[in-house]
């Protein structure tokens, strides 16, 4: 399939987990990938694993909850693709794992610079673009904990609610331009996310079974997963598709 042939595609947080399988995903499928991250590392070895099997791409380090490496993400992509087609707002963490009042005011706000401020970012410095271009398509990484809370992440879940607010506003504001604006709710996966989530370097098998327990499909999510969400919704068979989210969550909403 080439549903990106000729497209220039910028995901963030794209050094690992589903950002990583995401770029690979629009790589594998013609796109022109800008992989993001603030882990120049995994920038770097996601973007040559692309080129070693035949596809383009181009790592950027970038924290995107700070403006200035935004627009310089935002500029290299047209530097070296010559424009930017699609975005994913991909990059994201969570605080440890603890009841709301026992969190700090400074992990509230770290939380919410990475996850809030910086898809407000991605998409203000890339929608006049967008906009120049005569469209585009924008996919945020939100989380099913946004639709169907627990406890243990309260101020995490609120970002991803914020997120899609974010992304039904926004996609009314830019609809006539042609672009398109919609999220994707991941239920829990063992990606790296987890580590910061837990504070542990691997899931247990008590902690891994009872998640695998609220997820009807009866596993976690899968990277893979994800892709194939987002370039479904980036893609033009989403033409018609916009300011909604798919809950990539293995039933855990219904
Ligand atoms: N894994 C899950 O259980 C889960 C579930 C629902 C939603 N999500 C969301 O999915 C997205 C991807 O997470 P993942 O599971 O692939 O985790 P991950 O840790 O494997 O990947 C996240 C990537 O984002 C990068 N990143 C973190 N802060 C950044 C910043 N300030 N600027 C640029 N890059 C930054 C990290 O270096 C990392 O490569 C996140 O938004 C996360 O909130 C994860």
């Amino acid at each position: 399939m080439t549903r990106f042939e000729g497209k220039s595609v910028v995901v963030t947080g794209a050094g690992s987990g589903f950002g990583e399988a995401t770029a690979k995903r629009f790589a594998s499928e013609g796109g022109r990938v800008v992989v993001a991250d603030i882990n120049a590392a995994g920038a770097e070895r996601v973007a040559a694993e692309i080129a070693g099997a035949g596809g383009t791409a181009q790592a950027v380090v970038v924290d995107v909850a700070d403006e200035k490496a935004v627009m310089g993400m935002v500029e290299c992509a047209v530097d070296a693709f010559g424009a930017l087609d699609v975005l994913v707002n991909n990059a994201g963490y969570s605080h440890l794992n603890k009841l709301l009042w026992k969190i700090s005011v400074e992990d509230f706000d770290a939380v919410y610079a990475v996850n809030v401020r910086g898809v407000f970012l991605g998409c203000k410095h890339t929608i006049p673009l967008m906009i120049e271009r005569g469209g585009g398509a924008i996919v945020n990484i939100a989380s099913i904990g946004a639709v169907a809370p627990r406890p243990g992440v309260t101020p995490y879940n609120a970002t991803k609610g914020a997120v899609l607010t974010l992304t039904k506003g926004l996609s009314l504001e830019v609809a006539r331009h042609n672009i398109r604006v919609n999220a994707v709710n991941p239920v829990a996966a063992d990606t790296d996310f987890m580590k910061g989530a837990t504070g542990r370097d691997e899931l247990s098998d008590e902690m891994r079974a009872n998640l695998v327990s609220t997820i009807p499909r009866g596993r976690l999510a899968e990277p893979a997963d994800v892709a194939a969400a987002v370039t479904f919704l980036a893609s033009a068979d989403a033409d018609f598709i916009t300011g909604t989210a798919i809950n990539v969550d293995g039933g855990r909403s219904v």
